[in-house]
Parts: C-alpha cells; sequence; structure tokens
C-alpha cells in the first residue's frame, strides 16, 4: 500500500481504512482505562499514560539542562501523565549526538536536582500531593551518531553495510574495543548513581534506535566478548542494568528502552526475520525482555528502527524531505503489535508503548484499546508531548485530544534537530519555535542555495 496522509475526519473512516489494509488495530472508547494507576516496583504512578524520552537538543554546552530544556519539563509536569521519561542524557561527553545533548557528571548534578524539584512540585501542586510522576532519567551512549562537537565523530560497535553508509565508513573504520566498552559499562553506572541523587526513581539504560547499546544486540559479525552468540550481543545491557541494580538496590528503578526490532536485514539487526527483514522475529527480543523481567526490571519501554535510516518503522509520519514507503497505519500496527506481543509473552512486565502520535485525536481509542487486549500496560506519546504537553490532563479530565492542539506529524521538530537547532513544535509552539526553524532550516537552505 502506497503512503497516504492522514486525513480522517471520524474514527469510523480512521477504523475503516485500517480493516481495508487488513491491520489489527482495537479502538475503545473506555478512557477510564487511561487513568488506572499502576504499581511499578512499589511505586503507584498515578495513571498509565507516559511522555516519552525526547530531545531537544537545548542543553548547556557542559550539558546541563539550559532554559528551553527547563521550559519542556515545566510544561510536562503540569500536563498531567504519571510517567516522565526524561530524554537522552549522554553518560560521557563524546558520546553526545550533538554539542546541545545533555550529559550528567558531578559538576552539573545540582542543575538536574533543581529540574527535578521542579517536575515534583510542579505535578504535586497541580494534581495533589498524591500524583507524584514517575521519572525516569534515560542514559545514552550514541555510538556511531555521536556528534559531540557538531559534526559526524562514529563510535561503531560493529561494521554495518546499511548504516556506514551514512558516514562514509569503510571497512578499515575501527571498532570500539572490548575493554572500552567495558569501561563505558562502568560509566552508564556512574550516571545511573548521579541520576538518583539527583532524584530521579529510576534510570533507562538506553539500547534503542541504534545507539551503541542498540547496535550491540545485533553485533553478530564482532569478534569476543560483545558479539556473535545472544549472550555476547546482549553482554553489555545485561551487565550494565545488573551493576547498577547491585549498586543501588531496591527502590531504584533500572529499566531500558528497547528495540524490538531493527528493520535492517540479518545479520545487521536486531529483531529481523532472517529471511525476510521487512517482517520482525521477536524471539531474541523476548528472551532478553523476560530476562530482565527475572533480573527484577519491572517496567520496559519498547519501540523499532531508527531516525537515521528507516524513520517511518521509528515514527509513522506524513511530511519531511523522505517519502514513507507505506502507509502509515502500517507503522502504527507494526508497533502495536509487535509491542503487544512482547506484552503478552512476559504479562509481569510494564510495557510502555510507542507509535499513538500520527493518530492525532483519534489516538485515546487506540491507547485504550490497547489497554484493553493486554498489549502494553502505558501508552506514550512522542511528538505529541512537543505538541500537546497537557495531552493527558485532556484526556483524563475533558474526555479526549483537541484536533487543533494535536501534532501533525510534519517531522519539523526533526528537521530542526538535524540542522543542528533545538527542537520543539513549530506548528502548536510557533512562538517559541516558528522563529528557530526559520532561523536553522529556512535561512539556512536559502544561504546553501545562494
Ligand atoms: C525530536 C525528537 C526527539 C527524540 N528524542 C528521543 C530521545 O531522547 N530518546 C528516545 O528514546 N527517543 C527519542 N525520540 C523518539 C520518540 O521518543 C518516539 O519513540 C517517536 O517519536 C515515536 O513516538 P510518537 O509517534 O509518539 O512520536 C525522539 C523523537 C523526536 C521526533
Amino acid at each position: 500500500m502506497i503512503f497516504k496522509e492522514f486525513e480522517y475526519s471520524s474514527l469510523d473512516e480512521l477504523e475503516h481504512e485500517a480493516d481495508s489494509l487488513g491491520l489489527d488495530l482495537h479502538f475503545s472508547d473506555n478512557f477510564e482505562l487511561l487513568a488506572k494507576k499502576v504499581n511499578v516496583e512499589g511505586f503507584t504512578v498515578p495513571n498509565s499514560l507516559a511522555f516519552h524520552p525526547m530531545e531537544g537538543t537545548d542543553g548547556k554546552t557542559d550539558g546541563s539542562p539550559d532554559e528551553l530544556t527547563i521550559r519542556r519539563y515545566d510544561r510536562f509536569s503540569k500536563g498531567g501523565a504519571g510517567l516522565i521519561w526524561f530524554e537522552a542524557v549522554a553518560v560521557v561527553p563524546e558520546g553526545r549526538a550533538s554539542p546541545r545533548q545533555l550529559w550528567i557528571h558531578e559538576k552539573n548534578l545540582d542543575e538536574y536536582r533543581k529540574l527535578l524539584e521542579m517536575v515534583i512540585n510542579n505535578a504535586q501542586k497541580e494534581f495533589g500531593k498524591d500524583s507524584m510522576p514517575l521519572c525516569i532519567m534515560q542514559v545514552t551512549h550514541s555510538g556511531r551518531f555521536s556528534k559531540p562537537e557538531g559534526k559526524p565523530a562514529p563510535i561503531i560497535a560493529v561494521h554495518n553495510p546499511y548504516l556506514d553508509r551514512i558516514h562514509n565508513l569503510d571497512e578499515s573504520y575501527p571498532v570500539i574495543e572490548d575493554g572500552e566498552l567495558e569501561r563505558l559499562e562502568d560509566k552508564f553506572v556512574e550516571a545511573a548513581v548521579l541520576a538518583k541523587k539527583a532524584g530521579f526513581h529510576g534510570v533507562d539504560v538506553k539500547c534503542c534506535h541504534r545507539y551503541l547499546n542498540s547496535e550491540l544486540l545485533s553485533a553478530y559479525t564482532r569478534k569476543g566478548r560483545y558479539g556473535e552468540t545472544f549472550e555476547g550481543r546482549t553482554r553489555f545491557l545485561l551487565n550494565v542494568v545488573g551493576k547498577i541494580k547491585s549498586k543501588l538496590g531496591k527502590g531504584f528503578i533500572v529499566t531500558t528502552r528497547l528495540n524490538i526490532y531493527d528493520g535492517i536485514p540479518y545479520p545487521y539487526g536486531w529483531g529481523t526475520d532472517m529471511e525476510d527483514y521487512q517482517k520482525y522475529d521477536l524471539e531474541e527480543p523476548i528472551k532478553i525482555v523476560q530476562k530482565l523481567y527475572e533480573m527484577g526490571v519491572g517496567i520496559i519501554n519498547l519501540t523499532m528502527g531508527t531516525p537515521y535510516y528507516n524513520p517511518h518503522i521509528n515514527r509513522p509520519f506524513d511530511k519531511g524531505g523522505y517519502i514513507p514507503p507505506e502507509h502509515p497505519l502500517i507503522g502504527v500496527a507494526r508497533l502495536n503489535s509487535g509491542i503487544g506481543q512482547v506484552q503478552k509473552a512476559v504479562p509481569g512486565i510494564a510495557v510502555v508503548g510507542t507509535g499513538y502520535s500520527w493518530l492525532r485525536q483519534f489516538s485515546p481509542y487506540l491507547a485504550a484499546g490497547t489497554l484493553e487486549k493486554g498489549l502494553a500496560t502505558f501508552i506514550g506519546y512522542g511528538r505529541e508531548s512537543f505538541a500537546y504537553p497537557d495531552f493527558a490532563r485532556d484526556i483524563l479530565q475533558d474526555g479526549g485530544l483537541k484536533k487543533e492542539k494535536c501534532c501533525i506529524a510534519c517531522g519539523k521538530c526533526t528537521e530542526i534537530m538535524r540542522a543542528g537547532g533545538t527542537a520543539g513544535c513549530v506548528v502548536r509552539d510557533a512562538k517559541v519555535y516558528a522563529p528557530i526553524y526559520r532561523q536553522y532550516c529556512v535561512e539556512k537552505n536559502k544561504n546553501a542555495q545562494a
């Protein structure tokens, strides 16, 4: 089915299209399910809605949150979602995806402490003392997408013909050594210790979108302790989770945002059917989620693809320089059913689902349907959180989303980010981000053509 922009004026039309595409999507108007409290490792999360990690690339050069970062979390904390999954925060400077990516270290710990205090105070003031959102910090190393000084400085775990092309890496380009990976394991642990000191309730050892840790999962052709077998390829993630757990003990959540399907052919993609890379094979992803669960991990955030190679798998969208090769509803259904299969296979873990923003005002119906069918425990919103930070309040208090406030999946937030600016919603938060978009995307393009 060819690409189609969103053009539904009613839920019926959307359901009809899903049916005609043969997609298994379940819609429900039982929004009460979204208000359900969830117990995660002893922490009562006030409802089942979540902010996904959304980087604004607006930190200071020393890695601390800057004005726009603080503004973003100020808005999120007043929005009403029970779970705030903070964006990617680098554990080492060379692993930053941009000079403005957040990076936590001893010297800026207080800045993170203040950020978290603000978030918790805001949420409790708006929604009551019992409504503290669960706050997870995502810690990361950007691996092959590292750009600490503003230009690519890839750190790769394994060669990959599909991704090496992006930065013209040839076979002589060095691969990170086992000893360096061991050192990095401890850097993740240090970042987790700092996150706890700052007041976060937990840490996400980021393992998605083909950043370093996620790349290791498919390092079939890497020799040594961190490659080849399932045990080798998952060693880094499991070691880091295990080390943080033993260092910080019960009461501090350790989780991961995990790709369950890369959409890159075998032997270069994780969760990919060996015969047909367009299909997922969830055997290994389920095995690792089960292992994490047995290690005491009570919550996990699942996603797919990489924004640098197959963005339509990562986030169904409508506009941008790259025309998606499929109907975005197929992308929505891929995320929904793949994630659902993992939740069904490991029912004890609370899965945060991904891929709702493209559905705009109809997304709460898929969200409720997903919970009704037991295909996730939390519903996470990514781009919608930039456009509509109070989405949870409107769903839970007003019975739905307002069309005129919704994300239109135009891709401008990503465009700004790629152009080196600070990312946000150009359409719904235009006062702040339209001038930034003009500066980084429009003017820059004009100058490039001149
Ligand atoms: C501008 C931008 C920044 C993002 N930052 C992060 C991030 O820091 N960490 C992460 O795991 N995913 C990140 N994502 C991916 C989103 O969390 C989410 O998975 C994706 O947008 C799909 O969800 P949606 O359809 O609700 O937008 C980002 C996406 C965008 C567009």
